[in-house]
């Protein structure tokens, strides 16, 4: 992975799969923009990347936040420069229970989280990637969003690939913006980051 003198923005880049995300973007050669709820947890993440070696910012957000979103995409390109990547992994613990046992607040948080912050990510970045004439936007998906998981409806109802909806797909924000062929990281992909995020060295 080559990403010299690109900047991204990670979202849930406190948490285990962002944070392997935003240190192998640095080792590539990106200024990582780390964007979560938790401030500590975002601060180790900016100093991870800084120590390998890339450009960092640390950015407490709300994604479910039209405001907090607009706000850390602007910081990042203003700090960056640029804006080329957005990865929008931040997601809730949300509560496993039945229909029964499941709140309409916990169902809407997660769906505020972890769909509608896709949204308000997208909206806030795609200003800079439309200008800048290209970008790339990375959903982190789940196999859960295909197979289901008892008590889990909220959850696997938002990780579903982007991709199983063609008419998200079929239409970029501009006719010269392309799709480009989904990447499916396999469940060992994952597994590998984890890995390497818990690994001493
Ligand atoms: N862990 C898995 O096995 C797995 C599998 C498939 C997909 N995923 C997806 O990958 C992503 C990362 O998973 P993980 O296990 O590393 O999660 P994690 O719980 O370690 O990290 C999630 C991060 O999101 C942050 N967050 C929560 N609410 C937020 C908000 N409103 N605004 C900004 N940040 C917020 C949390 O503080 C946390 O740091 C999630 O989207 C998850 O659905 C995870």
């Amino acid at each position: 992975m080559q990403l010299a003198g690109k900047a991204a923005l990670i979202s849930g880049a406190g948490g285990g799969i962002c944070r392997a995300i935003a240190v192998a973007f640095a080792e590539a050669g990106a200024a990582v923009a780390c964007c979560d709820l938790n401030p500590e947890a975002a601060a180790e993440t900016a100093r991870l990347v800084t120590a390998a070696g890339g450009r960092a910012l640390s950015q407490v957000c709300d994604v479910a936040s039209e405001a907090a979103t607009r706000d850390v995409a602007n910081a990042a390109h203003d700090a960056f420069g640029r804006l080329d990547i957005l990865v929008h992994g931040a997601a809730p613990h949300d509560p496993s229970g039945t229909v029964l046992e499941t709140t309409l607040a916990d169902w809407q948080r997660v769906l505020d989280i972890n769909l509608t912050g896709a949204f308000l990510l997208s909206r806030a970045v795609l200003p800079h990637m439309i200008a800048a004439e290209g970008g790339s936007i990375i959903f982190i998906a789940s196999q859960l969003g295909r197979v289901g998981s008892a008590g889990r409806a909220a959850y696997c109802l938002c990780r579903g690939e982007p991709g199983d909806r063609p008419q998200t797909r079929a239409r970029p924000p501009r006719p010269a913006f392309g799709d480009r062929p989904r990447r499916r990281l396999s469940g060992e992909r994952g597994c590998e980051l984890c890995h390497r995020q818990r690994s001493p060295d």
